[in-house]
């Protein structure tokens, strides 16, 4: 399982958290905000099958933390009608275990996975039959005298999440149907799905209020709804309760979120590589030492996004930090340093949104 880092923007969920979130989580495809191409694409998915009444195809969703991963797993299972199961791939240790959740399926059940790029090696071989010819075959017994016992499964949907699509093995990837990647927000979406929360937890917001909160919330829609949350707290404490855009910046200055909405985790990898390493390049394991954290966490949970922001570059030398880097951090720029060859945040995001 990987640490949940603590903080105001980090990108996993705490369990706390869960519940406040599943106040705003869209429940169809038609709320699900932005990723124009994913949602389109699961759209005639959903209704082709739905028109040949056969379960569709299965489907994997790849993507940082907080992207809608989970949102769209229980999208999916809402728009069939149909039952969802939710596991994961790091509870599945044995695979009597997974044995045991797919013989109990219904027909045209959804089975969601999330990181099932953390299953277990014999847990995943089963799922490979089970996806492909609907059987699995129960081991029974040790040794000379084990005998595999051939077990039906109804026809179902496997819906599995990861956030490190190239951790998969290639015959699970190729076992999947349908394969879509989610990518960061692009502050004007992440408005659009402020003012849809905002909307529905009561609270009054402007348009410049709901634009710093986007910009600040590091692509991703988990950080911004949580954001809301805190920004909501300061404007009903310290102010008369609508959230502007003064509200709003005093309020993420409580909370010590940075002009780019870096999190702790984040501006410590920087001001790693810059203090530390001279600006790089370092491998990420050395890197990952340096802050106190775990290779895969900096890999899955940090990196994606300074990279999309132009902060960090992967060279086939190490991690590199950008000009805009130090320049973020307020130090001066050394020569010969790596200008990324992108323009710094937050230009970067005026792309368009349904680019692959
Ligand atoms: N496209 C979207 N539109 C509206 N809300 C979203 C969208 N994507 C994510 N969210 C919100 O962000 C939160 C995190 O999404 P989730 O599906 O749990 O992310 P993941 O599983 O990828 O970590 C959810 O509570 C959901 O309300
Ligand atoms: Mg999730």
């Amino acid at each position: 399982m990987t640490a949940e880092p603590e903080g105001l923007v980090s990108a996993y969920a705490s369990d706390a958290e869960r519940d406040a979130e599943a106040t705003v989580r869209p429940k169809r495809l038609a709320e699900f905000i932005a990723q124009h191409r994913v949602r389109d694409q699961l759209d005639l998915l959903l209704r082709g099958a739905m028109k040949r009444g056969a379960p569709p195809d299965h489907i994997l969703l790849s993507g940082p933390p907080g992207l809608g991963k989970t949102t769209l797993a229980n999208i999916v299972a809402a728009e069939l009608g149909s039952g969802i199961r939710t596991t994961s791939g790091p509870v599945i240790e044995r695979s009597g275990d997974l044995a045991a959740i797919l013989t109990s399926l219904a027909e045209g059940d959804v089975l969601f996975i999330d990181e099932i790029h953390r299953i277990a090696k014999p847990a995943e071989e089963l799922l490979y039959s089970a996806m492909e010819d609907f059987r699995v075959d129960v081991v029974v017994g040790k040794g000379p005298g084990a005998t595999a016992i051939p077990l039906d499964v109804e026809p179902f949907t496997l819906v599995g999440a990861t956030t490190r699509a190239g951790l998969l093995t290639g015959p699970m990837r190729d076992r999947f149907g349908f394969v879509a990647h989610l990518d960061f927000y692009a502050p004007a979406e992440l408005e659009a799905l402020l003012q849809r929360s905002a909307r529905i937890l009561g609270v009054p917001i402007t348009d410049d209020g709901a634009a710093e909160v986007a910009r600040r919330s590091r692509g991703t829609p988990r950080i911004a709804n949580r954001l809301l949350r805190r920004v909501r707290d300061f404007a009903e404490v310290r102010a008369d309760g609508v959230v502007t855009l003064e509200v709003a910046q005093a309020a993420l200055r409580v909370y010590d979120v940075d002009d780019l909405g870096l999190d702790r985790l984040d501006r410590a990898v920087l001001t790693a590589l810059v203090d530390s390493f001279r600006g790089g390049p370092v491998g990420l394991s050395t890197l990952a030492v340096a802050v106190g954290e775990q290779s895969d966490t900096v890999e899955e949970v940090c990196e994606p996004f300074l990279v999309r922001a132009g902060l960090l570059a992967r060279t086939p030398r190490g991690r590199v930090a950008t000009e805009a880097a130090w320049r973020h951090l307020g130090k001066p720029v050394p020569n010969g340093t790596f200008s990324g060859g992108v323009a710094p945040a937050p230009d970067l995001f005026s792309r368009d949104p349904d680019r692959p």
